[in-house]
């Protein structure tokens, strides 16, 4: 084996250090391997060893000649170890992978022409679901599924960004990578204030994270700590600690929802059919406790008070797909009192809710994934906006409504304030904003005269589309609270490749992919003697 580290051209390719065919080692002494990709090579499966870790495979589409796009992996935490490579014999394109102090097209990251503007986005490569969303010490931490080797869906690792404020993040290396156990699904992380699982350190509470190991064994539950607020983690000698695919004669079981209740964790566990309760001393023994039917992936169950009264609680229970259950839990057994309900559709998937928010702040802050392609970039997916969760009295009952956080309405400037406009009034003062570059925020109450439609176009989009007649509100049934109503108050939040709305005062939302046109185009505003009775437009400036 060839351990040569003599870097003299500040770039090193793999290749010059091949001994073997096939098998590399090499000594880290870069911040960053920057690796070429392209999308008509196949994925080839390359085996990583890094000393004192477990074995890593990783599916790559190594370039044979024209990249479509570099990434990367970051090196910076093995600087000075020797890192072991095999892949297959003979493979065209290893003489390219070099390492580097700078990532290769780093320069242009949040410069890309569909990159969202204020919405979370990685740098480069595929995101899903966020994980492990958690506040600890000042920072909101969004962990979340991550291929950091193509924009297509594989590898899954936990990325890792924070944030301050919900609005400005800073992405971070990697959290969680593939394993000899499998690839990194969905979980959630929890500080172990009394260090119940003996990982904390001298006076240091750990964050402790559960994820979904899934491999060669099936989906099997994992932990793993870190002791410098998510910046490293060791992953737990004892993993799985829930092994339960045979049990349940299934594949699927996976997306561990931890918190604490009283005097013991919580983890909430999709398998199968429904969500489980397991529960724990240590967050390393899990005794499995009971199940709801009725719910598939990434599971949430968590309390809020109604209408803000603390004397009046219910608890909350969803899936991906974001339907959900109000109930009541007592530490071991969720037990529905109200059908399944919906309080936003669309593009979102897999949200789920802030651990540790302090009590002062006591909100319920929810990110979603947004299922939305960015075709030409070298990154894909994103985040919703955050949004604050409120169980509100409704005609119904209980409800849930969400907004997007104070913070980010912050970030919104103000462009005018209007009322009593006519249809074409209103048109002609968005028009002016057609030519918007970071993101556009429109507030508008429809006043409508005929028991028709209303709409709200981006060219020929309809970002806001009502059928009266149907009871719609761009596909959905929805009719507002008071049912003989003739307004409609519509708050639209428009970024560079989608657009949220959120109707009367977030009872219900929607999220849409936006298309997209080379050239600025105009709003339109069209219904049958159409009355806008407030309109409101706010620019808002990008977050990278
Ligand atoms: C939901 C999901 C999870 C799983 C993850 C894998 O989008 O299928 O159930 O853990 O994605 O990336």
């Amino acid at each position: 084996m060839n351990t040569r580290n003599t870097i003299s051209a500040g770039c090193l390719a793999l290749s010059m250090l091949t001994a073997t065919a096939a098998e590399t080692t090499f000594k880290v002494t870069k911040h960053y391997l920057n690796i070429p990709v392209s999308h008509k090579c196949e994925r080839v499966r390359f085996n990583v060893e890094i000393p004192g870790e477990s074995p890593m495979p990783l599916d790559i589409r190594l370039a044979s000649d024209h990249p479509d796009y570099w990434v990367f992996a970051d090196l910076s935490a093995y600087k000075g170890k020797k890192i072991k490579v095999s892949y297959p014999d003979n493979l065209k394109g290893i003489d390219k992978i070099y390492q580097a102090d700078t990532i290769r097209g780093g320069a242009d990251f949040y410069k890309e022409k569909n990159r969202p503007q204020f919405h979370f986005t990685t740098r480069n490569g595929w995101i899903n679901d966020p994980n492990g969303l958690i506040w600890n010490d000042g920072e909101y931490h969004l962990f979340y599924q991550h291929n950091p080797y193509e924009r297509d869906w594989g590898n899954m690792h936990w990325g890792h960004a924070v944030s301050l404020d919900l609005v400005h993040w800073k992405e971070l290396p990697v959290a969680l990578r593939p394993d000899t156990i499998g690839t990194m699904f969905s979980g959630s992380a929890v500080i172990d204030y009394e260090n119940t699982s003996g990982f904390g350190k001298s006076g240091t509470s750990p964050m402790v994270v559960a994820y979904t190991a899934d491999g060669d064994k099936g989906q099997r539950q994992c932990i793993a700590y870190s002791l410098d607020n998510g910046r490293s983690f060791k992953k737990y000698d004892g993993n799985p600690v829930i092994d339960s695919g045979k049990k349940w004669n299934t594949r699927d079981t996976r997306d561990p929802k931890m918190f604490r209740y009283d005097d013991h964790w919580v983890m909430v566990l999709n398998e199968r059919d429904g969500h489980s309760i397991y529960t724990s001393n240590n967050l390393k023994d899990w005794t499995y406790s009971s199940h709801v039917t009725g719910f598939w992936e990434c599971p949430e169950l968590f309390e809020l008070p109604v209408d803000g009264n603390p004397d009046n609680t219910m608890w909350v229970m969803y899936g991906a797909s974001g339907t959900y259950m109000l109930g009541d839990f007592d530490g071991y057994t969720f037990t529905p009192c109200s059908g399944k309900h919906v309080f936003t559709a669309g593009t979102g998937y897999a949200a789920q809710t802030f651990n540790n928010i302090p009590a002062s702040d006591g909100r319920r802050i929810q990110i979603g994934w947004s299922r939305i392609g960015h075709p030409g970039m070298n990154f894909n997916g994103m985040m919703l906006m955050p949004v604050e969760l409120k169980l509100q009295t409704t005609k119904e009952g209980p409800r849930l409504v969400s907004n997007p956080v104070s913070e980010i309405e912050a970030l919104c400037e103000s462009k005018g304030k209007w009322s009593g406009l006519t249809q074409q009034e209103a048109e002609d003062i968005l028009r002016g904003f057609s030519g918007f570059e970071d993101g556009l925020r429109v507030k508008v109450t429809f006043a409508l005269s005929h028991a028709t439609d209303a709409s709200l176009s981006l060219a020929d989009q309809r970002l806001v589309d009502y059928d009266m007649n149907g009871t719609r509100l761009n596909g959905y049934f929805y009719s507002p609270q008071d049912p003989t109503s003739m307004e409609l108050t519509t708050d639209i939040w428009i970024d560079r490749t989608s657009a949220e709305v959120f109707v009367d005062g977030g009872v219900f939302s929607y999220s849409m992919p936006r298309d997209l046109p080379a050239n600025p185009v105009p709003f339109s505003i069209r219904g049958n003697n159409l009355k806008i009775k407030e309109l409101e437009i706010y620019t808002i400036p990008s977050i990278w």
